[in-house]
């Protein structure tokens, strides 16, 4: 059985009081749920207030992004030991975002992975087309160049502990999902290129998630794909009740 995960990405949003408030909304809603996995990446700042306030909740925090070396003169970066000590279990790799405005490659997000998983921590990578990609029928040639990069040499148990998350560029932020079938047909490959490269039994425990629009409304249709293992959401996460509606269409 794959794990199950619905992950809030908060993106630059959120002071550690408004963190606050959101994280005792979602306790009171999701606070008890074991599965699906509730995950919330707040920012930086809010990391280690949300983590005290989830000391009696099953919710579970992540970093939204890492540095790759141990400590250093690397101004504004995050240590995977710092999130660690700061209570998270996750961190989010190569979003899109952070792809696009902060020039992050596939090497880049390799590193990261590999530093992310030897320090105890789950990588979520993500992998997305963009909508030109897309109408130009390259949707797949663009998934496998970015999840051959950014896992290569990954060993086959460090790719069992890993997540993926498959969020097309155009879907995010937009108010415009995938459609399931449209969603479960990437997901399906990433599952069939996994199974290429570490045989189907670990292919098979690799939780692929999807993000890109995920609302209360069509989460349903989306987890009820054999691949799709979970969401992970932005805009959505930012409100406990919208939130608590995605989680409660896996529960
Ligand atoms: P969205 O963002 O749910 O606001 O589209 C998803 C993401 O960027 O992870």
């Amino acid at each position: 059985m794959r794990q199950k995960i619905v992950a809030g990405n908060w993106k630059m949003n959120k002071t550690v009081v408004e963190g606050r408030v959101l994280i005792e909304g979602l306790k009171d809603l999701v606070g008890k749920v074991t599965d699906p996995v509730v995950l919330v990446c707040p920012p930086f700042t809010a990391l280690t207030e949300i983590a005290m306030s989830l000391k009696d909740s099953e919710i579970r925090i992540g970093g939204q992004h890492m540095h790759e070396a141990d400590s250093g003169a690397f101004t504004g970066e995050i240590a995977a030991e710092m999130l660690l000590t700061s209570g998270c279990s996750h961190v989010i790799l190569g979003h899109s975002e952070r792809r696009a405005l902060f020039s992050e490659t596939d090497e880049a997000v390799n590193i990261k992975a590999k530093k992310a998983l030897s320090a105890g921590l789950v990588p979520i990578v993500c992998v997305g087309e963009t909508l030109e990609e897309r109408e130009t029928g390259n949707t797949e040639k663009v998934i496998e160049g970015q999840l051959g990069g950014s896992l290569d040499s990954l060993s086959e148990s460090d790719m069992k502990k890993t997540v993926i998350a498959y969020e097309p560029v155009w879907a995010i932020g937009t108010g415009k999902t995938a459609t399931p079938e449209q969603a479960e047909e990437v997901h399906g490959f990433i599952r069939k290129l996994l199974a290429d490269k570490y045989g189907s039994k670990i292919a098979e425990e690799v939780t692929i998630l999807y993000g890109g629009s995920v609302k209360g409304s069509n989460a349903a249709g989306l987890f009820a794909k054999e691949n799709i293992d979970g969401a992970l959401v932005g805009g959505a996460s930012l409100k406990a009740d919208d939130f608590a509606a995605i989680v409660n269409a896996m529960v």
